[in-house]
């Protein structure tokens, strides 16, 4: 019988909580749903860096690419300055395992989640496809005259033609294969950053005219945002680049209910994937049992869906919307009515 390996980073502050109840989740579904699978523990995060000095040993991304999956609690940590751990470990192993899809379920479970007037589950759920691999987050760029009254600061947006194209291509896929409003909306700036955008909306349009069933749509991000507010439910699946993505993604957790529902995937949809809750580590609320797990458990559920056990995964998702429902008094940390392990328990009984 199968035996999935499932590589687990807890990492920072309330990640190992979550991952914790992610894990007992994983637990009671693998017995239900009759698979098998082998945990491996990595402790890389702020902790270890201060300890060791070392973000990322060198073997680690040879290592994980024996996996079936990652599943990731939070980097970041409060006595460490900001970028290091973010770019030594989450970057780079996005980078390192080519992860060139960062995937976004948005979707309200009930309307007392929601901040927006009058909009209902059925209002918000859609799915954003942020590119993952490129764009600004490329990192080229320089600094001249650093230090002085002349210092220029540039940071390049690098967008390549294979690197838009896979994207582009595998959100069609993923429209085709979600199967629900089939319509496909392009975010970007065509009417300023007439490179990179260019690039991207020639690209969309040459794939489009393979996907003749998939409605397609253009809009501006900062129209994007706008529309996430006023009319969220005109949207499907987004499509975006990797800088974009991560900006309309927080406001995206915002409208479906906050970090404590949030999660994504970072997909390599040829070899191994990451999967996290998309909160942060939260260090305000480290081990005080308050953090809310459900977007740890819903990235659970991504998580199963990509190693081919989409029963499970539906089932942990259902389980999650119900618990939501009919338990949680709110989403927030410390706001649910429940602790962290008692929201992980009744997701457990609800399965
Ligand atoms: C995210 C985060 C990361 C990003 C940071 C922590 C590097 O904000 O996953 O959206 O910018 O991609
Ligand atoms: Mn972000």
């Amino acid at each position: 019988m199968q035996e999935y390996k499932i590589a687990v980073i807890p990492g920072d502050g309330t990640g190992p909580e979550v991952v914790a109840e992610g894990l007992k989740v994983l637990g009671a579904v693998s017995s239900k749903f009759g698979f098998n699978y082998k945990t491996t523990n990595y402790d890389f995060g702020g902790e270890r860096y201060l300890k060791t000095g070392e973000v990322l040993p060198k073997e680690a991304i040879a290592e994980l690419t024996k996996f079936d999956a990652i599943y990731l609690g939070a980097i970041g940590h409060p006595q460490v300055k900001p970028g290091i751990l973010e770019k030594g470990i989450l970057l780079t192993l996005r980078f390192a395992l080519d992860q060139y899809i960062n995937l976004r379920p948005i979707k309200l479970y009930d309307s007392r989640f929601c901040p927006l007037k009058d909009k209902n589950p059925e209002d918000i759920d859609f799915v954003v496809v942020r590119e993952n691999s490129e764009g600004i987050y490329k990192g080229m760029g320089e600094f001249k005259e650093k230090g002085t009254a002349n210092e220029v600061a540039t940071q390049i947006s690098y967008n390549t033609r294979k690197g838009v194209e896979r994207c582009i291509r595998y959100a069609f896929e993923y429209t085709r294969k979600r199967n629900k409003r089939k319509k496909l909306t392009l975010c970007g700036k065509t009417n300023v950053l007439t490179y990179a955008w260019d690039l991207w909306q020639r690209v969309f349009n040459e794939v489009a005219a393979e996907y003749q069933d998939i409605e397609t749509d253009y809009a501006h991000v900062d129209a994007t945002t706008m529309w996430f507010v006023k009319n969220p439910e005109w949207f499907d699946v987004i499509v975006t680049d990797n800088i974009f993505g991560d900006i309309i993604t927080d406001l995206g957790a915002m409208i479906q209910g906050g970090m404590g529902i949030a999660a994504g995937g970072n997909i390599n949809p040829e070899g191994v994937s990451m999967f996290e809750p998309i909160g942060g580590s939260a260090p305000k609320y480290t081990g005080k049992n308050v953090i809310n797990p459900l977007a740890a458990i819903c990235a659970l559920s991504m998580l199963l869906n990509q190693i081919g056990q989409t029963q499970a995964a539906e089932s942990v998702e259902k389980a999650s919307i119900q618990v939501a429902r009919e338990k949680l008094k709110a989403l927030a940390a410390g706001k649910m009515g429940y602790s962290t392990s008692q929201v992980g328990d009744l997701v457990v009984k609800n399965l």
